[in-house]
């Protein structure tokens, strides 16, 4: 008799628990009680960062004033599990940012380059104030001049993670819990 396979279990495959799906909802609540405290009166932007802030970004916006506008840059700087230093896609990616006040939501700080640039960016453009919310932050050196963020949620150990919209080579975002990639995944042929 086939037996229902569990969330758990079947995402206890792709590596190590972090944090749980519950830690995570309750966190992000938190998160955006405070943003919904410190942009009180409106208005601002949300500026999401694709892909890997996807869900986080939704579920914050589920929690804010219905006025809050929500717009998406596409960046990538990670090769499998190595960041390039050099995010890419930017000057491509623009907006009503003159006079606004901005706040940007990523899923992890790793070196920083991506935020480095996404506040370059943001500047040309004219935003007026600009904060930061990074659902996590590895606990690693950051490069010169990357932005400290206003809103962390969780502090991690530097290790290469998946889920809750990380990837790793595109797959496991999806995961509504957040796991350290086994290391049988990492060495996995793409497509086998
Ligand atoms: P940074 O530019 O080095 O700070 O890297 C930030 C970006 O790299 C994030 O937006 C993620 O997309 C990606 N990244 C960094 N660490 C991880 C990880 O452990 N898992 C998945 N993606 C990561
Ligand atoms: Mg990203």
């Amino acid at each position: 008799m086939n037996r229902p396979v569990t969330q758990e279990s079947r995402e206890s495959e792709i590596g190590n628990l972090l944090l749980s799906e519950q830690l995570i909802r309750q966190r992000v609540e938190a998160l955006a009680a405070d943003i919904r405290t410190a942009y009180s009166p409106g208005p601002f932007t949300i500026l999401g960062l694709l892909n890997g802030s996807l869900l986080f970004t939704a579920d914050l916006l589920r929690e804010l004033p219905p006025e809050t506008e929500v717009v998406f840059w596409r960046v990538k700087s990670y090769e499998g599990t190595i960041s390039t230093g050099n995010p890419e896609g930017l000057e491509a990616e623009g907006g009503e940012f003159a006079g606004r006040r901005v706040l940007v939501v990523d899923d992890i700080l790793d070196s920083g380059c991506t935020l480095r640039a996404v506040e370059k960016r943001l500047r040309d453009l004219g935003a007026r104030a600009i904060e930061y919310c990074v659902l996590l932050s590895k606990q690693r050196p950051r490069s010169p001049g990357a932005p400290v963020p206003r809103w962390i949620g969780f502090e991690i150990p530097d290790q290469f993670v998946v889920g809750y919209g990380l990837d790793y080579e595109g797959r496991y975002r999806g995961l509504r819990s957040i796991r350290v990639l086994a290391e049988e995944k990492m060495s996995m042929e793409r497509f086998p």
